[in-house]
């Protein structure tokens, strides 16, 4: 046999071999392809082997290397049959895919402006050595009230003032109903954790406490019936006003900025005695931002401390007033409308 027909007669069974392999819709198909073509008694590249006895001899390694490569380009076809029909891969991708184009970015949800800022006070207040302390957002009316000095005929225990929860009409009813607590409310101001926590720990005390509280206001620019507080308590044996005002004007000073003019007004609450408020100036107009005051003893002897022994200041900060100074927020709905837009851009 001249090397030239051994040679096209590996051509052909190579691209015979190649397209029966590739062409086999199932692995029992491919099998068959396989024992016709690479059969180890009948198969045809067999076949050709042996031709390649009747080759001269001056031929022989030409035929021989060409036989070889004709062997691996076989097996090679074979494998990679193989694979598509067994691993799903390659034939079941998309003919549509085309990894090479941008991919779409998964949409990141982030921190709400209100958790920021929650988090930037309690950064601020622990470098004063301010710790964290928390309360229920459902309350019994001796936290509320009772213990802060708020008797029971005091106006701001108005069911008009107070999101009481059996008036409120609330599923399953008032979780108090059977206790003798009193009515159960969500917490109208965070002075309810000053209680919980004067309670349980001894002087001295230096805490702060952020969370929700909830008053029945109709929603307006600087209104929402759930807003949240920064109360602040610390009790020692030797604390002053001065301790007070020093205190709230470096936190002023460290969120609002240097320049932040902020201004104490005497004022009235049950628990506090003297009372102040506390304003900073925004675009020329004074904004009320809390109120502060010493305790008064009347809350020392509810909760157990010798108010003779014992001295402290409390204040209670609007979270949200904080955060629309800072950044120029004009509108408190807009922290609480879940509109991206606006959200996206803090
Ligand atoms: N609890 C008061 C309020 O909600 C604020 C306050 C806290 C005042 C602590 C004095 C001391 O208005």
């Amino acid at each position: 046999m001249s090397l030239q027909n051994f040679l096209s007669r590996l051509d052909q069974l190579q691209s015979d071999a190649e397209s029966a392999f590739s062409g086999a819709s199932n692995s029992e198909s491919l099998e068959e392809a396989r024992v016709v073509f690479l059969g180890a008694k009948n198969g045809q590249f067999k076949d050709v082997q042996k031709m390649l006895g009747g080759i001269e001899p001056t031929d022989k390694r030409a035929a021989g290397m060409r036989l070889n490569e004709v062997k691996n380009a076989i097996n090679e076809a074979f494998n990679a049959a193989k694979e598509a029909l067994e691993g799903g891969g390659g034939s079941q991708v998309d003919p549509t895919f085309d990894p090479s184009l941008p991919g779409t970015r998964p949409t990141l949800g982030h921190i709400h402006p209100i958790t920021q800022t929650i988090d930037h006070l309690t950064e601020i207040m622990g470098r004063m050595g301010f710790e964290v302390a928390e309360g229920p957002e459902v309350e019994d009316p001796w936290h509320n009230f009772v213990a802060l000095n708020i008797p029971e005929d005091h106006p701001a225990r108005d069911p008009l003032d107070n999101f009481y929860l059996a008036t409120a009409g609330v599923a399953g009813g008032d979780p108090l109903a059977a206790t003798g607590e009193g009515e159960a409310l969500l917490r109208s101001q965070t002075s309810t954790v000053q209680i919980r926590v004067m309670q349980s720990c001894q002087p001295p005390i230096r805490v702060i406490s952020l969370g929700r509280v909830y008053r029945p206001d109709a929603p307006d620019a600087t209104h929402f019936p759930m807003f949240h507080q920064m109360e602040g308590l610390l009790v020692d044996r030797h604390v002053t006003m001065a301790n007070l005002k020093t205190v709230l004007r470096v936190f002023a000073n460290n969120y609002l900025g240097d320049d932040v003019e902020i201004r104490f007004r005497p004022s009235f609450f049950p628990f506090t005695e003297p009372s102040v408020e506390v304003d900073f100036l925004w675009n020329g107009t004074w904004i009320e931002f809390g109120g502060a005051g010493m305790v008064d003893p009347n809350v020392f002897e509810a909760v157990g401390y010798d108010p003779e022994k014992v001295r402290g200041f409390a204040f209670g900060l609007g979270v949200e007033r904080l955060c629309m100074r800072r950044h120029g927020i004009t509108d408190i709905r807009d922290l609480y409308s879940g509109d991206l837009r606006f959200l996206q851009q803090f």
